[in-house]
């Protein structure tokens, strides 16, 4: 039993009460072996790195909510994204945006390089240097929308327009954005890709991944390198995951809000330059945004005024914020990015402005993350 509803689906799909005890919450299926009926023949469950029934409803959950017919859960978002990689064939390209979340521009060209596969850097806000500047062996488009940690906004529906054209495959990363506000199929892409770890866990206390996609051959796949490779979560970890997917909607309404009102702070303050937040009506990428996602989700970034000097200051001065990697829980984080999470990009086409900061709005009391805001701006 599933109704069509988002927060509906979120709470009930894949998740028929136990069917021996009634219990409303999937059980933690912590058996790694199967007894099987006879010779040869299995049940649902043979081997837990094939499946479990803890992992299947977490999987036929999120699913549902990106509105895909296949959900794969991995043990982290890069795991996931490993998988997907795993599609291509030596001698094929991957086109990456230029802003692309540094752990994946680095696993393509430190992993994936070594496989044989190609991987070019393009600015995908502009769809006509896509079409133009399109390498032959391109099988894959990697989009990321908004991206971590500028925020660019990409139009997916016009990638996967152009993609399509050229018989490649469109994978979007919606970690930032979550099936809440944004779903990738619906807009043409074939793959969906997320680090659980953030939005979807929401509670900062489990490292995931998952993988959506419609295609059954794709799926099928995707699903035979999950098993082969066996970077799976564990049950506990699909547990906690399918708990925090729950309230994600009423998570991210808040998350929304709070963001808004910190990059409309932001956007008055004098020590910041620039506020890096897809809502704000000057942002590039504002039209798409509205158009492609409900909302626009709980990260702000922005450069400050007085580069990276000022910035390393300003992440040093907040109390409420607490000053560390990973973002999309409850708990509010602010980070250096060019230091921290995107250290590694320093020198290479993705390299992040090192003047930026990258706020992860929680759902604390607005004020209060305005004040801890406001006096770690104000020095
Ligand atoms: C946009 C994005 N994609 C993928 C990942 C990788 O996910 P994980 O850390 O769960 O492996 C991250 C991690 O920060 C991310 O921000």
């Amino acid at each position: 039993m599933a109704a069509d509803g988002f927060e509906t689906r979120a709470i009930h799909a894949g998740q028929e009460p136990d069917p021996t005890t009634g219990a409303v919450v999937p059980p933690i299926n912590l058996a790694t072996t199967y007894a099987q009926t006879a010779v040869g023949e299995t049940r649902d469950y043979f081997y837990a790195r094939a499946g479990n029934p803890t992992r299947r409803a977490y999987e036929e959950c999120v699913s549902s909510l990106e509105g895909a017919r296949v959900g794969l859960a991995f043990a982290s978002g890069m795991a996931s994204e490993d998988a997907v990689l795993r599609l291509l064939e030596p001698g094929d390209n991957v086109i990456v945006s230029s802003d692309v979340y540094g752990g994946t521009f680095l696993v393509l060209t430190t992993v994936h390089a070594r496989a044989g596969i190609d991987c070019t850097v393009i600015d995908l806000t502009d769809v006509d240097a896509l079409a133009r500047d399109w390498p032959e062996n391109t099988t894959m488009v990697w989009v990321e929308s908004p991206t971590n940690p500028s925020l660019t906004v990409v139009d997916i529906a016009a990638i996967a327009e152009v993609a399509h054209e050229h018989g490649a495959l469109v994978v979007v990363d919606n970690t930032f954005a979550t099936p809440y506000l944004q779903r990738p199929l619906e807009l043409g892409a074939d793959i969906v890709v997320h680090s659980a770890t953030k939005y979807l866990g929401g509670h900062s206390d489990v490292i995931g991944g998952f993988v959506a996609v419609d295609d059954p051959t794709i799926a099928d796949r995707l699903a035979f390198i999950q098993n082969r490779v066996g970077a799976v979560p564990s049950p506990f970890d699909c547990y906690l995951v399918l708990r925090g997917v729950k309230t994600l909607a009423v998570r991210m309404d808040r998350h929304c809000e709070n963001a808004r009102a910190v990059a409309a702070m932001l956007a008055e303050h004098p020590a910041v330059a620039r506020v890096l937040y897809p809502g704000l009506p000057n942002h590039p990428g504002n039209a798409v945004a509205m158009r492609q996602m409900r909302d626009f989700g709980g990260m702000v970034s922005f450069i400050a005024a007085g580069g990276e000097t000022a910035a390393r200051e300003i992440v040093g001065r907040t109390r409420l914020f607490f000053l560390a990697e990973s973002l999309g829980g409850v708990e509010s984080l602010i980070g250096h990015s060019a230091s921290m999470s995107h250290s590694a990009s320093v020198g290479t086409p993705t390299a992040v402005d090192p003047g930026l900061v990258r706020v992860s709005v929680g759902l604390e009391t607005t004020e209060d993350l305005l004040a801890d805001l406001r006096q770690a701006l104000d020095g």
